[in-house]
């Protein structure tokens, strides 16, 4: 699956879009959930974070932020089993698109291209947790080299003998290898707001924001689509709204197309165990700001899940009145053959540091006016262009109505994501 031939199928037919994959570099993180013994173990989570912005006119008018979180059980051992942990943490839009747009699908074909990646691709050049300095080469300058052996190995470097051989992808970064199809969990907590990556934007009225009933609606139709498409036939399918009856809440569940639809939870079965250690620590996340509020409270060993819901939904920001909900995926996809991301389908930042600057000239602006938007536009353009020689991946839209590509009937048929490397690069206009 290609990112521009999947999104050229939802996108307005003649219409021209530019779509910024942006992704930050792997690195090892705490456990997505706590250990419940002190005792060392040797598994390792590796966190990976997607920025997709779309642009339309030379004007932002969408984004979506996805984290990717590897979690390899046994790295010592050669058959390295795991999980796959895809948190959607933010999707906004802008209002300043000049055609009709259909963010549903623009959101479920992005989902799918993450899940049709192989977890391998986040695996390669992974920054580990800490750096062994004394592990490495004395011929690299590290933060720990003086300036007087800097130098000194910088004039060794002219000497005839000096092999330029690249030391540094296994000296400063860890590599592991994984199943390619890992059990794969998809979390995500719906809660509508004027605005979550475009500051300003809810003052622009052409945008339309949804509220929570809507909102929960519309993911829902996204992941039961995606479910039916891209998922084994027993894949766990959960909708947990905290502070709603069961029968409440399986009205929501009343026109999915999925059979395995429940209400509850991919967290932890039984109601009497410790909450801390089966929630997962996501960034900007309520359950995570919760769970710190426990252990500030000293609190942590003694919630167990039942009370965690309930006192969960006292929370300030759960008691708007609006319908905030969790929703859990839990199984393999049906792929077939997990893909590596094409090169021309992604702009790899070189550091958190990059990734972050490039997210700020979207996230920085002002969109309350179309040049807020268009500003935002310019400055991620100019950076690729002028400081990587690069440039955001074209899209011509195909999409007609009526077309299939966003017929929901049509998508019950399971698809099998099927790698393509072939493919060329698309030459950018100039
Ligand atoms: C959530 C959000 C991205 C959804 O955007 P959206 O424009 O409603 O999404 P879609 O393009 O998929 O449109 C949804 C439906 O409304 C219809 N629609 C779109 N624009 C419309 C308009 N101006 N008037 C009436 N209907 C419209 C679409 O045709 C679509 O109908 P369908 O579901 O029958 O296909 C948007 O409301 C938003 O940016 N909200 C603010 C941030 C937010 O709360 N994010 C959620 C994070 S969990």
């Amino acid at each position: 699956m290609f990112l521009n031939e999947a999104l050229k199928s939802i996108l307005p037919e003649g219409k021209e879009f530019e779509i910024l994959h942006l992704r930050s570099p792997s690195i090892e993180c705490h456990p997505l959930i706590a250990k419940q013994t002190s005792s060392s173990d040797d598994s390792v989570t590796v966190k990976t974070q997607h920025l997709f912005v779309l642009f339309h006119n030379e004007k932002t008018i969408f984004g979506l932020e996805i984290y990717v979180y590897i979690n390899l059980k046994a790295v010592n051992s050669s058959t390295q089993d795991g999980e796959r942990v895809i948190f959607i943490s933010k999707a906004d839009t802008t209002g300043h698109a000049d055609c009709k747009v259909n963010y549903r699908s623009v959101t479920k074909v992005l989902i799918e291209y993450i899940l049709s990646l192989d977890p391998n691709s986040y695996l390669q050049k992974v920054i580990p947790k800490r750096f062994d300095y004394g592990k490495i080469d004395g011929t690299l300058i590290t933060k720990k080299t003086s300036s007087i052996k800097a130098l000194r190995i910088l004039a060794n470097r002219n000497l005839p003998s000096y092999s330029a051989e690249p030391k540094s992808q296994t000296q400063f970064y860890n590599s592991y290898r994984c199943r390619a199809n890992l059990e794969t969990k998809v979390c995500l907590f719906t809660r509508p707001a004027p605005q979550y990556l475009f500051p300003e934007s809810s003052k622009n009225p052409n945008k339309r924001v949804i509220d929570g009933d809507r909102l929960l609606r519309w993911w829902l139709s996204i992941l039961d689509d995606i479910l039916l498409e891209t998922f084994q036939e027993d894949t766990k399918a959960r909708l947990r709204i905290p502070g709603e009856n069961p029968t409440s809440i399986r009205r929501y569940l009343k026109d999915v197309k999925y059979g395995g639809w429940e209400v509850g939870d991919i967290f932890g079965t039984k109601h009497k165990d410790t909450a801390i250690y089966h929630i997962p620590l996501f960034p900007d996340d309520p359950k995570a700001r919760f769970l710190r509020q426990l252990v500030e409270e000293n609190r942590a060993r003694k919630t167990i899940l039942e009370t965690f819901w309930i006192e969960l939904q006292n929370r300030q920001e759960f008691k708007l009145s609006v319908t905030v909900s969790v929703i859990g995926i839990q199984g393999l996809t049906a792929v077939k053959s997990l893909q590596r991301p094409p090169p021309c389908d992604v702009i790899l930042s070189s550091s958190r540091k990059e990734f972050n600057a490039i997210k700020r000239y979207v996230t920085g602006e002002n969109y309350d006016t179309a040049a807020g938007a268009r500003e935002a536009y310019l400055n991620v353009r100019d950076y690729l262009s002028v400081r990587r020689n690069q440039k955001m991946m074209t899209i011509v839209g195909q999409f007609t109505t009526g077309c299939k590509a966003n017929d929901r009937d049509s998508s019950s048929q399971r698809t099998v994501i099927t790698a393509n490397t072939l493919q060329p690069r698309k030459k950018l206009k100039k």
